[in-house]
Order: structure tokens, then C-alpha cells, then sequence
């Protein structure tokens, strides 16, 4: 696809390098993700051998796989060469045929509009406010009718004011209770893109979807959402 020349590089790293061989590596120790709650999840959002699903910014795999076992059809997108092949090495071993990998970003994924669900974790604040918009309205195109978006994130759930101390307590307990230092979540908070539940709200309605539940929690964000025909 040729974008015109202020398009953003959603294929460019911000902030933690997830192209990085000893990132990815540690990555599922530091995240801790959870095959089964994936597919309790997807349980939930009502995944069956009919559904076309798509996981932008797939990551390692975790839940790509388990929605392979679930699934019709599931793309695996993700911007980093080496998330890719981790989670290409993962349906491999578990022999899963019907998933395939697309290096690509919000921006430049192929839009087909023929899936049925697009399932999002922890990857949409990469991009900087207008380009989570415009992110959001390719994944409304790529969407049936209907079809449905989960979006989980982290998003600050607080006034601008509550800024300094909503970080200070995030940092707090993600130095506690994960496998992330104090410089790998300063640096999400300084050079990704973040942004208040609020604003996310807002954004994935003006692009055309209807917010079907919004849950808050902490500084996280999920979203369950209805692509407006
Ligand atoms: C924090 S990881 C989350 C991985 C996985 N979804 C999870 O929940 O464990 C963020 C992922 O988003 C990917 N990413 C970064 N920018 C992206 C973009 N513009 N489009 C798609 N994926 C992107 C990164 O390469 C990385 O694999």
C-alpha cells in the first residue's frame, strides 16, 4: 500500500524495543501471559470454528495461538520481526495451520473487511493520539458489518492534574508485581503514547464503532466495541 509522504512509520519501535532478540526473549516472564485466560477471553467474546479474527500487535503469540485452536481463521500482526518469529516457533509447535503472520502495524495491515472480531492487547498506545484514530478506523474497515473490536491497554484513568502521582503509583506496583524496572516503565510513560480513557473512549466512537462495554481498572483499559455498518 502507498501512503502519501506524512503518513506516520508505524513500523518504527517507540519506546521499549520489541525488535530487540533479548526483549522478546523475556518478554512472557516479565507480561505473564496466560494461554487460558486468552481463551476464556475469546470464550467470551464468543469465538467459534466460524470466526475470522485478526491480533494486531500479536506479540509473542500467546493469544494468536490459543485463538487458532478456537477459530476459523486468525492473522497474527505485529510490526517486530522478532515478536514474529517467536510466535511463529509457538504455532509450529503446537501444529496450528490455519493462523497466519503479517508483519505490519495499525496503519499498514491489509483491510479487508471480512473479519469478524479484531482483538488488541497492550499495543495501541504506541501510537501518538491522531494516528490511534486513524488505527482505529482502518480496524472499523477491516471489520464486517457488526464485527466486533477488544481493545485492552494501558490508559490513564485519571484527571490531567492526577498525572504525577497515577505514574508514580503505576510504576510502584509494576516494579513489584512484574518483571519490569523503573526504567522500562519510565520509558513507556515518556516515548510511548498513553493516553486518558477518556480520550480512547471518544476516539473508538468517532470511528464509527458502538461501545458496547468500557471497564476501567487501574491503569488499564478494556474495551469491547461494535463496528457500525
Ligand atoms: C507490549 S507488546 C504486547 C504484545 C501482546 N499483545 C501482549 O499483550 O502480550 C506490544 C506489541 O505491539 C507491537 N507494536 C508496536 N507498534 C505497533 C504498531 N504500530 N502496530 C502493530 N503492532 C505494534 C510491538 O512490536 C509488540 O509486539
Amino acid at each position: 500500500m502507498t501512503q502519501p509522504d506524512w503518513w506516520y512509520d508505524d513500523l518504527r519501535q517507540v519506546g521499549l524495543d520489541f525488535e530487540d532478540e533479548g526483549q522478546v526473549a523475556t518478554y512472557d516472564g516479565r507480561q505473564g501471559g496466560d494461554a487460558a485466560a486468552d481463551r476464556a477471553l475469546l470464550s467470551g467474546l464468543g469465538v467459534t470454528r466460524d470466526t475470522a479474527l485478526a491480533d494486531i500487535g500479536c506479540g509473542t503469540g500467546i493469544l494468536a495461538c490459543a485463538a487458532a485452536g478456537m477459530a476459523r481463521s486468525v492473522r497474527a500482526i505485529d510490526v517486530s520481526g522478532a515478536m514474529l518469529r517467536t510466535a511463529q516457533a509457538r504455532a509450529r509447535d503446537q501444529g496450528l495451520s490455519n493462523i497466519a503472520f503479517e508483519r505490519g502495524g495499525f496503519l499498514t495491515f491489509p483491510a479487508s473487511g471480512d473479519l469478524d472480531l479484531i482483538v488488541t492487547k497492550n499495543a495501541l498506545h504506541h501510537l501518538p493520539d491522531m494516528w490511534k484514530a486513524v488505527a482505529l478506523t482502518r480496524m472499523r474497515d477491516a471489520l464486517k458489518p457488526g464485527g466486533r473490536l477488544y481493545i485492552r491497554d494501558v490508559v490513564f484513568n485519571c484527571p490531567p492534574d492526577a498525572i504525577p502521582r497515577t505514574v508514580e503509583s503505576w510504576i510502584g506496583w509494576m516494579t513489584r508485581e512484574t518483571g519490569y524496572s523503573r526504567e522500562d516503565v519510565a520509558c513507556h510513560v515518556r516515548e510511548e503514547h498513553t493516553t486518558f480513557g477518556w480520550i480512547l473512549a471518544r476516539m473508538i466512537t468517532e470511528a464509527g464503532f458502538r461501545l458496547v462495554s468500557r471497564v476501567h481498572d487501574g491503569v488499564y483499559g478494556t474495551y469491547v466495541a461494535e463496528a457500525i455498518a
